[in-house]
């Protein structure tokens, strides 16, 4: 479905990620972390030398897994409801900031940087993303590596529902999604319901790339890429994968 020029709250982020966060994504759970996690670990080498950054780590699933090779972790988010949750899961030793990705209160020792599951292109604004990757190029080491898990652009494109109605325990979850073609941005708005009331309304607003223009926009923050899967099983990126994975080092 396509609907030009809908309006979205450009800081849509500062609301979608609260504590009903775990009840419409419930599905994305530590389990299933578990393989994503691993396959950070052998794409990106970690080791107990590393020390890595999870950029918009959400409620820490992946870290839960992480923090077990690397030598020490770190997980920012902006959300304080989802950082909560981090901070109950995940041991001490493992750090936790409350920051804006575009932002990054840290200086530039990490070896390595995740950021999972479309926590990228969230910013209405081209320099705002490229102000993000240009973080993460600062925050690493020189030939320090990062990996990078998109939405497949003409997988959305080819396989968008526009409607959707799941069932989480007593709550109902109702999902419109449509692609803006004006801007290639993807966007969502969500109602959760409980005994037919609406208990919440939230929007997502995700910016779409090729990947010629994901690789052209992490070349100009100075971050390499070095090899694309279109998920994580290593598959080839194609139009079939539903996910751009990106991985490289800091030039
Ligand atoms: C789709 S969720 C993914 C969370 C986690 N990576 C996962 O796989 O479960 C996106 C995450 O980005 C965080 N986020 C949104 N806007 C942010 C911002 N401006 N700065 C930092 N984190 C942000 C959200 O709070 C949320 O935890």
């Amino acid at each position: 479905m396509q609907r030009d020029g809908a309006c979205v709250n450009p800081r849509w982020y500062e609301d979608a990620f609260g504590e009903a966060y775990e009840i419409i994504y419930a599905h994305r759970s530590v389990e299933a972390a578990e393989p994503e996690a691993r396959f950070a670990v052998e794409t990106l080498r970690l080791g107990r030398s590393d020390l890595m950054l999870d950029l918009g780590c959400g409620t820490g699933r992946h870290l839960v897994h992480l923090f077990k090779h690397a030598g020490a972790c770190v997980g920012l988010d902006y959300s304080p409801a989802l950082l909560r949750r981090a901070r109950n899961v995940l041991p001490q030793e493992v750090g936790l900031v409350r920051a804006d990705m575009r932002a990054i209160p840290l200086t530039s020792a990490f070896t390595a940087v995740t950021s999972f599951f479309t926590s990228f292109g969230y910013f209405l604004d081209r320099e705002e993303n490229l102000r993000v990757v240009q973080e993460v190029a600062r925050v690493l080491r020189p030939g320090g590596r990062f990996l990078i898990d998109h939405a497949n652009a003409t997988h959305v494109e080819r396989a968008l529902e526009p409607e959707g109605t799941r069932r989480h325990g007593s709550f109902e979850i109702r999902e419109t999604r449509w692609i803006d073609a004006a801007t290639r941005r993807v966007n969502k708005t969500t109602r959760l319901f409980r005994d037919g009331r609406e208990l919440e309304r939230t929007e997502e607003s995700v910016q779409l790339y090729s990947q010629t223009e994901l690789r052209s926009l992490l070349a100009e923050a100075g971050l390499r890429v070095e090899a694309v899967y279109g998920d994580y099983e290593g598959s080839p990126l194609d139009d079939a994968r539903p996910r751009m994975l990106m991985i490289g080092c800091k030039a």
